[in-house]
């Protein structure tokens, strides 16, 4: 049976929810589950606007067929090529072969590379500010390159001042029956997915999402679609703001995010300690395990907080390898701007401070204080005084 949602009275959501998925894109847990959207706007001609993840492909056709009311699909605009937005594609144009797909050429690479150079018998390439018009909607497509891939492109509705925005915008979680972002406490109960969607799927692309907020500058934007998560139609600028911020590698918040790997427990005390002496500062602080919380949400955490410690047990002659794989990942995401300091802990061969800054060496804007606290097995009373020093430094830093 459908379930669609009415957004405008001539645009359907035609997308579905998914919530037996473990790890999307096999590597971002979404406990929550996930929607991929589709849009179906009825005009005088009919126009799909992405398809969906193989996994909920049964209720995207569903729905379609619904929101078609047994019309013909005139266009499909391709806005990314990422399977979850394009696995049913080829299915698709299987049940609609008179639809024409709208893409830009390096789309039309990747469907050819996907499906095979045959799959599209109608298809119509595009570029920056080329307009398609569907009747009374005029519709003008921007090119956003690597935001997060490179073929990604977005369609304004300058009729219904819609930005069908691809993976900008996102959030992980399912709809719950809701379309709109208005519809539940976004910052209490999403902002956390969002911010974890943004920093794990699009951190790295800071400078394109700047680039991209140059080109819509002037556009009369009144809704945003998004390719998953909710549609928003109001207060669209505090989400415009908090991408600005991520965008531009700004914390959001002062304070210290103490994110520690220990194998017995000793360099868990260490962290502890300092977390009780920032607070007996006034510094707010957030504490986690590697071992324990999964990287994606320390990684958002990053993007959150002003002031990053790390400490990691040295193991096998290295860093510890939770905290090893979190840095590499964070250095892959190319976190900016914050002020970073590391703890280490070693019985004999005390090495992954040294190991830690290095991972960080190529990140741009990075403050690395230069106290750090190297522990023989466990914190001695000698050196609580080290670790008053560095919650000193860090609370000046936070005032
Ligand atoms: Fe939601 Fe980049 O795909």
């Amino acid at each position: 049976m459908y379930c669609t949602k009415n957004i405008a009275s001539d645009l359907v959501w035609v997308g579905a929810n998914d919530r037996r998925l473990a790890m999307f894109e096999g590597v971002y847990s979404v406990p929550a589950g996930v929607s991929y959207n589709s849009y179906l706007l009825t005009d005088e001609k009919t126009v799909l606007f992405d398809t969906v993840d193989k996994a909920v492909g049964r209720i995207f056709f569903e729905n379609l067929e619904h929101g078609l009311g047994g019309r013909t699909l005139d266009y499909l605009i391709v806005h990314h090529m990422e399977p979850d937005h394009s696995a049913t594609l080829s299915e698709l144009l299987l049940r609609h072969p008179e639809t024409t797909v709208v893409c830009n050429d390096k789309t039309a690479v990747m469907i050819a590379q996907f499906f095979g150079s045959g799959a599209v018998e109608r298809m119509q390439l595009v570029k920056e500010d080329d307009t398609l018009s569907t009747g009374t909607h005029e519709l003008t497509f921007y090119m956003a390159p690597m935001i997060h891939w490179p073929e990604v492109m977005m369609t304004y509705d300058k009729t219904a001042h819609t930005l069908f925005s691809a993976d900008a915008f996102g959030v992980f979680g399912a709809l719950n029956g809701a379309i709109f972002a208005d519809e539940v406490d976004f910052d209490r109960d999403y902002l956390k997915e969002a911010r974890r969607y943004y920093s794990n799927i699009v951190g790295k692309y800071g400078m394109q999402v700047q680039n991209l907020f140059r080109k819509i500058a002037d556009l009369d934007i009144r809704m945003l679609c998004p390719l998953h998560g909710f549609v928003w139609r109001r207060d669209i600028g505090y989400f415009f703001k908090k991408y600005n911020l991520w965008s531009t590698y700004t914390p959001e918040e002062k304070g210290v995010m103490i994110a520690y790997a220990s194998i017995y427990g000793n360099t868990e005390n260490a962290a502890e300690i300092l977390s009780s002496k920032l607070r007996e500062r006034g510094v707010r602080t957030v504490m986690y395990d590697v071992s324990v919380t999964p990287a994606s949400d320390i990684i958002a955490e990053c993007f959150r907080w002003s002031h990053l410690v790390f400490a990691s047990s040295t193991y096998n002659g290295g860093v510890f390898v939770t905290m090893d794989e979190l840095l590499r990942d964070i250095a892959a995401h190319n976190l900016q701007k914050r002020t970073v300091a590391f703890m280490e802990n070693g019985t004999w061969a005390p090495v992954s401070a040294r190991q830690m800054t290095a991972i960080f060496a190529p990140l741009k804007n990075m403050t690395v204080l230069e106290q750090s606290i190297s522990i023989r097995s466990s914190l001695t009373e000698g050196q609580l005084a080290e670790i008053e020093a560095l919650a000193d430094v860090l609370a000046e830093d936070i005032r």
